[in-house]
This record gives structure tokens, sequence and C-alpha cells, in this order.
């Protein structure tokens, strides 16, 4: 966990006064909070409190659903979201979904799906599949099975598969919703130890229902409850000493 919270200082994201719309539903209401870069931030709270609507705010994804308005400001490394291209921003801002979701093709054609549609040319490749696989800890693994169809793989692995690919493209913020939740302890375990990796070249903000698991791999804390960020903080003090009753009692599990 991270001590030396005042050096925390920069932000790679930031909300101020997000509010969010589904038609008449206000799901998100005057969210005000940031990621800092290079930590990982957690998102806790009972099902439907608006986490997942929340992170899709960052890649823009919630523009894809009808009848949503937004008002607020993002900002992606201080830039304003809307000066920011939306190939671009889908580029730096990658996401990880609760069920693992590789392309129906092989090991390496997800591996190079994202290099080639952000145009990069074919030489080279080989080399960053390697590197990014590397990182995820699957290369020894699928070093010899790049032509395999990635829907045969493990859970885990595809888990795994799906954050490689994104560090093909070299996204600077990992939004990942919820991304153990189909995975075993163990494998749980071993993505943990991988996002606490990663952190040292990636910003990483991850939706938890598990809250061991946020208490164990993130810096920073947020507790959301009906639209709301109750709470947000460095995780030792919301799991400590949250401010707000509500928080408490979650985190106690006396509700959620
Ligand atoms: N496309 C949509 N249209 C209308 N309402 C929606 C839509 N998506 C989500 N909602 C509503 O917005 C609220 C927040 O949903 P969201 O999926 O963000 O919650 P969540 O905290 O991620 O929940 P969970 O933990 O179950 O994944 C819920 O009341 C949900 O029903
Ligand atoms: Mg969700």
């Amino acid at each position: 966990m991270r001590e030396d919270v005042s050096a925390a200082g920069r932000t790679a994201l930031r909300t101020e006064d997000i509010n969010l719309y589904y038609g008449p539903f206000h799901a998100l209401q005057h969210i005000d909070f940031q990621v800092y870069r290079n930590s990982i931030t957690s998102l806790i709270g009972p099902s439907g409190c608006g986490k997942s609507t929340l992170l899709r705010c960052f890649n823009r994804l919630n523009d894809l659903v009808e009848d949503v308005r937004i008002d607020g400001r993002i900002s992606i490394d201080d830039a304003p979201l809307e000066t920011i291209d939306i190939i671009d921003l889908r580029r730096r801002v990658g996401m990880v979904f609760q069920r693992p979701n590789p392309f129906p093709f092989s090991v390496y054609e997800n591996m190079v799906y994202g290099l080639a549609i952000h145009g990069m040319r074919k030489k080279g490749r080989q080399e960053i599949v390697e590197r990014c696989l590397q990182a995820v800890g699957l290369w020894e693994d699928l070093k010899d099975k790049m032509k395999q169809p990635a829907l045969l793989l493990p859970d885990e692995t595809k888990q795994r598969l799906c954050i490689a690919r994104l560090l093909t493209i070299e996204p600077e913020i990992i939004l990942l919703d919820e991304p153990c939740s189909a995975l075993d302890p163990i494998a749980t375990m071993r993505v943990e130890e991988l996002m606490i990796e990663l952190k040292k070249d990636y910003t990483i903000l991850i939706v938890t229902h598990n809250m061991q698991q946020a208490a164990r791999v993130s810096d920073y804390t947020g507790f959301m409850l009906l639209g709301e960020l109750l709470e947000f903080g460095a995780t030792e003090q919301v799991f400590t000493s949250p401010r707000h009753e509500k928080a408490e009692q979650y985190i106690t599990g006396r509700f959620g």
C-alpha cells in the first residue's frame, strides 16, 4: 500500500462534478475524484451503484448507450476529454471486462489487432507481441501456441491475454471492470500480482466486488452508493477509518 500519499501529485484522470443520466434516471451524481498516475485505485460499492457507469465515462463507452446525458468535466492528463480524438482516447484508456473477451482469432491475431487498427507497420510487431506477453507472464506459455484459437485458452490465460492485447498499443490508463470475477482464487491472486507489477508503467482503475481485493491491491479506494461517490481516499484510511457511516457499514459487511 502506498505510504507516501503526498508524492501522489500527478493526476492521470480527474472528474469534476460529473452527472450522468440514463433517460430520467440520475445514475451518477456530482462525482469529483481523481486517479493518480502509477497507482491502483479501486471502486467498490453494492451492485447497481454506478461503478461500471463511472468507469465507462473514461473511454466514452457510455456514448454508445442510447438516451445518455453527461455533464461536468472529465480530464485525462489535464486535457478535457472532449478535446481528445476518440480513437486516440480508446488507445490511451484501455478497458478489460468481467468476462475475458478475446476475439475469435488466434493468439497472435489477438495480439496484433490493435497494432493493425492503429496503423503500425508489420515490421516490429513480433517484438511487441513478445514484450507484452512477457509483461503479463504468458510468453513462455504461449510462444509456441501463437496459432491456437484464443477462445480455447483457460479463463485466466484469456484474461491475461486481454490485458496483454491492451499493452501492445501503449495505454496510459487501464480500466478493469471486475476482472477477476470469472477466475478462481489462485488465478485471482496471480492477476492481482500482475496488477501490482503493471502499475510501475501504467495507471490502473479497477472495479471490484471483492473488498479484500481492493484492500490488497489498491493505493486508493472509492466507495460508491446510489450513484454518489461517498468516500474516497487512501485505501488504508478508507478501510480503517472511513468518514462516512455507510462506507463503514459496507466495509464491515453489514450490507451490500
Ligand atoms: N444502459 C442503461 N440504461 C439504463 N439504466 C442503466 C444502464 N446501465 C446501467 N443502468 C442503471 O444505472 C445504475 C448503475 O449501473 P452500473 O451498471 O453502473 O452499476 P454497478 O455498480 O456497475 O453494478 P454491478 O456491481 O452490478 O456491476 C443501475 O441502477 C443500472 O440499472
Ligand atoms: Mg458493474
